[in-house]
């Protein structure tokens, strides 16, 4: 059985997953690609680490092991971050691997950069695992909705800022001691700041935003206010209209230019993304051809987000199955100004 190997940069809560999970699909892998995937490397900081089920045999802490193991066609990032992250993945297209990547903070900064190199050595590079976890967005938007022209993408696309909001309404819970929950189960960024002050998702809508209108959008542009400032009272003055308050990612391609932010709004609970509790994410779009689309699902946690890393890594594995990477990864911008928030 011909075998696709794959090199590992990271094992945190998403790669840990990433690891498990292909380890579980290897015979489904057998038989709907007709190649077995197989992690050959795994970069980590310290090998000495105790790591419960991990072969440590595959552990190695030089990135160089990887890059120049010529069997390696596969490269899954999961470190996170720009550097090393961003150094390492152009290192991999050039020496002509795949890459599939979870890393949001970078595609949201440099996505350009690594799109362009990937196209440029006609090799894969497949983030979906960057916008919402588990939940398939990239895809539906590049390839499932592009016989449409998208105008709206409206999401809920932290888990950690709707869990704590679900709970702040509905169990009348203090801000700190909701975050400490959603810290303990694993929603939160290592530095929640990125979370409750809507960095997070903000990103996100930079990446979702370049994506349904073809254009050029980054972190940047995006304005992002997060829920620090929400209070009981605010609350209470939703519940009165009977809404809720949804903290949004919003992108929208008007006649003037895209507009792009992240803030507290207040739904009407009749509204599709008001329904949406917990940590649970959900991206709501309009096209002029569907008319309204809503993804619905986990948006973060090492299973769900391996579900959208090991889904990308599959789509590599057909494409050098049938010597045609570098096709999906491609893409054609025409630029759309991004105006200031409220112009
Ligand atoms: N901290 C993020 C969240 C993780 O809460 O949604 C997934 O990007």
């Amino acid at each position: 059985m011909k075998k696709i190997k794959i090199g590992l940069l990271g094992l945190g809560t998403v790669g840990t997953g990433v690891y498990k999970l292909i380890r579980m699909r290897s015979d489904v892998m057998e038989r709907t690609i007709g190649a077995q995937l197989e992690i050959k490397k795994i970069l980590v900081h310290n090998k000495n680490k105790k790591r419960e089920g991990v072969d440590e045999s595959l552990l190695t802490d030089n990135w160089k092991d990887i890059l120049e193991d010529e069997e390696i066609q596969i490269v899954i990032e999961v470190i996170g971050g720009i550097e090393p992250a961003k150094t390492m993945i152009l290192e991999a297209l050039k020496a002509g691997k795949n890459v599939v990547s979870a890393n949001k903070d970078l595609i949201a900064e440099e996505g350009r950069e690594l799109l362009d190199t990937a196209q440029e050595y006609g090799k894969d590079f497949l983030f979906e695992a960057a916008v919402a976890g588990g939940i398939p967005i990239i895809r539906p938007l590049k390839q499932c909705l592009a016989g449409n022209e998208i105008t709206d993408v409206l999401g809920i696309v932290n888990g950690t800022t709707n869990y704590i909001l679900t709970k702040m309404f509905e169990e009348g819970m203090e801000f700190e001691d909701a975050l400490r929950q959603a810290q303990k189960l694993g929603y939160a960024e290592a530095d929640p700041t990125a979370d409750v002050e809507g960095l997070d998702a903000g990103r996100k809508v930079a990446i979702m935003a370049s994506i349904a209108f073809h254009s050029r959008v980054v972190f940047s542009d995006v304005y992002t206010e997060g829920i620090t400032k929400i209070t009981a009272a605010d609350i209470a003055y939703a519940k009165e209209f009977d809404s809720v308050i949804k903290l949004l990612g919003v992108a929208r391609n008007t006649e003037s230019g895209i507009e792009v932010g992240v803030y507290p709004v207040m739904l009407p609970k009749d509204h599709p993304l008001a329904s949406v509790r917990e940590s649970f994410n959900a991206v709501f779009i309009h096209g002029d051809a569907v008319d309204d689309a809503m993804f619905y699902g986990r948006g973060a946690g090492e299973m769900p987000t391996a579900s959208a890393v090991v889904g990308d890594v599959i789509d590599v594995a057909r494409d050098l199955a049938y010597d045609c990477t570098g096709r999906i990864s491609c893409t054609c911008y025409r630029q759309i100004p991004v105006k200031d928030f409220g112009e």
